[in-house]
């Protein structure tokens, strides 16, 4: 798929801006601060609807702004114009101008997958970094995780506020609670079965690209649900999970919270049961988010039978020749690329050649290159 078309409005740094993209290699090229990470920012919100970047995500509408508007003519088997609005409490998603009520519809429609420097994060954040990835892609995949995912969320809230008025000194009726539980328990069946099966496949495709970029056999993905599941079946995921609610109750009535299930879930990056968080050097941490996303490009294609849209925000600077070599091995071809650099010399001048290069000045495109 490619995004032809990016049009924004009061986002971050940008009051207004038009971009025609290439459908092969673009460059956008400018010193720092400039906006360059704001533009890819708003091509992944476009897909995703909220931003990569955890921590600053309260300010996406540019200051002293009431609404920020991203659109965009995404081209696949047919065009779709994609439109999100960020307004300072909530946000809107078109698809050819109509409302989208289900965000699940919307998102699986564009797939972006970005490299940056937030990716480190996934290893050395906490496990709501991870799960927040897993989600997202797949979310991308399919629509019925993103309802599962959205349901299970409105009945842990619902739970919890339930466990918040429970008190242990008092009577209590549990008829409510417990039919609460058993609607939580169906919901993390399918959630727990598709993590599993998304991290099989992923074991499949990441470790000999890791083995390759890296050098270093033995990697791989591991899940790790919140309870002790000996198989993902599902008669074996509810009967676990009901006794550990069973078991635990009044733990959980005096944490006020739900303390089993998907949203306790964590995923680790190992090398020979290790997890490189602890045991692995920055630069194998980084390898292993490349050969994460790598291998992402693959499940996507395969799922949706159509290329993701790459983002690369500024990853070439700090990789040796070798590794930005493997990496664009596998990314170059006839996917969509979209690449910020502060350095055009650091980019291989038979690609430079090919892209289509935009500078960006102070949240604008600089004139004189706009006919490039
Ligand atoms: N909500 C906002 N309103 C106005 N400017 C913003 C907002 N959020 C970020 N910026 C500005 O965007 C600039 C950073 O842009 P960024 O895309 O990260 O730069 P770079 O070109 O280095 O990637 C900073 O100058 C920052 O002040
Ligand atoms: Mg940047």
């Amino acid at each position: 798929m490619i995004i032809k078309t990016l049009e924004i409005k009061n986002f971050r740094n940008y009051s207004s801006l038009l971009l025609n993209l290439s459908d092969k290699l673009n460059i956008i090229y400018g010193l720092n601060g400039q906006g360059k990470t704001n533009l890819l920012e708003s091509i992944y919100l476009l897909g995703f609807t909220t931003s990569h970047r955890s921590f600053t995500s309260d300010n996406l509408i540019k200051s002293g702004e009431e609404k920020a508007i991203i659109k965009g003519k995404l081209q696949k088997d047919i065009s779709y114009n994609l439109e999100i609005n960020l307004m300072k409490t909530k946000k809107q998603v078109k698809i050819d101008g109509k409302i989208q009520t289900k965000l699940s519809n919307y998102i699986e429609k564009m797939n972006v997958i970005i490299f940056s420097s937030e990716d480190l994060n996934l290893i050395k954040g906490n496990p709501n970094e991870r799960r927040k990835y897993f989600n997202l892609e797949l979310s991308q995949i399919s629509p019925n995780y993103y309802s599962a995912l959205n349901d299970y969320n409105k009945l842990l809230k619902l739970r919890n506020e339930y466990l918040k008025e429970l008190n242990l000194n008092m009577p209590i009726d549990l008829n409510y609670f417990n039919i609460l539980t058993d609607y939580l328990i169906n919901k993390s069946i399918f959630i727990y079965q598709m993590r599993n099966k998304y991290v099989e496949k992923l074991n499949k495709i990441c470790p000999p690209i890791f083995e390759e970029i890296a050098g270093i056999k033995g990697f791989n993905i591991k899940y790790h649900p919140s309870i002790n599941l000996e198989n993902f079946d599902k008669e074996t995921i509810k009967k676990t999970l009901e006794k550990a609610y069973k078991d635990h109750l009044d733990k959980e009535i005096r944490f006020k919270s739900t303390l089993y299930g998907p949203h306790r879930d964590d995923f680790t990056f190992d090398i020979d049961d290790n997890n490189l968080r602890e045991f692995g050097s920055q630069g194998q941490q980084k390898m292993a988010i490349i050969a994460l996303k790598l291998s992402e490009i693959e499940i996507l294609k395969d799922f949706k039978r159509t290329n993701p849209i790459i983002l690369l925000d500024d990853i070439f600077s700090d990789l040796d020749s070798n590794k930005k070599n493997n990496l664009l091995k596998h990314i170059t071809g006839d996917m969509q690329v979209i690449i910020t650099t502060t350095d055009l010399d650091s980019i291989d001048k038979k690609l430079l050649t090919t892209a289509k290069l935009i500078h960006i000045e102070n949240g604008k495109i600089k004139e004189t290159e706009v006919e490039k």
